[in-house]
């Protein structure tokens, strides 16, 4: 631990830490727009800038590690001042549509605009950048709300390993790029939306989101992704009853970051073809008497590409037939084969409590260790 002085008050900090980290665990409040606590450090904005005793010019608390003795002021007024500016010149590039914009009420920029009282930027307003959504289900790239701030960049660096965008040109041209421009599927981008999590503005959306609500209106719910066994924490916003997107949240597996499945992949649950009722084959049904008539003849994959709907090839039965034909035709196995002609493959969908008492069905009443699941749980 070292001991420094942050605002004329005593604070201790971790080893490794930065002034920013110990003021913030000092409950010391310092504006930041490039800083992500899962992220390196990149100094880029300038909007964390303290004073520190023995040095001349202001430096951005975001980078500067914490060293015994330092004696530092977060605000004051020559500090306000640069961040003003910092802020009027960002606004001054940015759209600032927040009356429709997704991202207002949870925009970072937005938030600090409004602390500072900045509705317009003093300077000439020009959008150095335009709307570029490339062809992709998962995620809008609005260029036009970018700030710059390399929080996606590294990201997909750091975290993701994909590096599948970079800073491209400089200054006022400069821009988040693909390689060559390309449309984000030619790139090495697995749509894990890590980006989208750590953008402070609009810049990258969910398409999903779009038009679904402001953030107001939304829902949030803590739960786990019910996709692998990795168990990552996901929180869920809703409207409505209906999913509007998924972020991480800072849980312990998987701290803020998701993969493509956990993020993007959602959509079964209110889907019109999910399956809510037990369905067993027609000819099945129709020759235990269920159904009055046959199926037609010929079903299966039409030579044209064209797959029978569950409806045409399945009958909806209630839990106890169906339930009293699996027990039926499993009990004909273990009699006819033995136990181990059944293998039980489980379901990462499913809970742990229900996956384990599938394995104690499969163990303990069928007789066999033929049981195994995506999840390895
Ligand atoms: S990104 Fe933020 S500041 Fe920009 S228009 Fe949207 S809410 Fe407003
Ligand atoms: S979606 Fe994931 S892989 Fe693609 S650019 Fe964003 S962080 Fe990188
Ligand atoms: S797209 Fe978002 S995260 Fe990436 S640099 Fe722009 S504002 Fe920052
Ligand atoms: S948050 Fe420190 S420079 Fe951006």
């Amino acid at each position: 631990m070292v001991a420094l002085t942050i605002d004329g008050r005593k604070v201790e900090a971790g080893a490794g830490s930065t002034v920013l980290d110990a003021a913030l665990a000092a409950g010391i409040e310092i504006p930041r727009l490039c800083h992500h606590p899962e992220l390196t450090a990149w100094g880029g904005c300038r909007l964390c800038l303290v004073e520190v005793e023995g040095q001349q010019a202001p430096v951005p608390s975001c980078g500067l590690a914490a060293a015994a003795g330092m004696v530092v002021i977060t605000h004051s007024e020559q500090l306000e001042a640069h961040r003003r500016e910092v802020l009027d010149l960002l606004l001054s590039d940015h759209p600032l549509n927040c009356v429709i914009c997704e991202k207002a009420g949870a925009c970072d920029l937005q938030r600090y605009a409004y602390e500072f009282g900045l509705s317009e930027s003093s300077h000439e307003k020009e959008i150095a950048r335009k709307l570029y959504q490339d062809e992709n289900a998962f995620l809008v790239r609005d260029h036009q709300y970018c700030i710059l701030c390399t929080r996606c960049v590294r990201v997909c660096e750091e975290i993701v390993g994909a590096s599948a965008i970079e800073v491209a040109q400089r200054g006022f041209e400069a821009f988040v790029a693909t390689p060559f421009d390309a449309p984000l599927v030619e790139t090495p981008c697995t749509f894990c939306g890590n980006c989208v999590q750590v953008c402070p503005t609009a810049a990258l959306v969910p398409v999903d989101r779009i038009g679904k609500g402001r953030e107001w209106d939304l829902t949030r719910t803590r739960t786990v992704c019910p996709y692998c066994g990795t168990g990552c924490g996901i929180e869920v916003a809703t409207r409505g009853g209906e999913i509007v997107s998924v972020s991480g949240y800072g849980a312990p597996a998987n701290g803020e970051f998701l993969c493509t499945k956990g993020r993007f992949g959602l959509g079964f649950v209110g889907h019109p073809d999910r399956l809510r009722r037990p369905l067993i084959r027609r000819d099945l049904a129709y020759s235990l008497g269920l159904i009055d008539t046959p199926p037609p003849a010929a079903l299966g994959r039409s030579p044209l590409g064209r797959s029978p709907a569950a409806g045409e090839t399945h009958v909806e039965v209630d839990w106890e037939i169906a339930l009293d034909l699996v027990a039926d035709r499993l009990a004909a196995v273990v009699k006819e084969s033995g136990p181990d002609a059944f293998a039980g493959i489980g379901s990462a969908l499913c809970t742990n409590e229900d996956n384990y008492i599938f394995q104690k069905l499969v163990r303990g009443v069928i007789g066999t260790n033929n049981v195994d699941l995506c999840a390895r749980v």
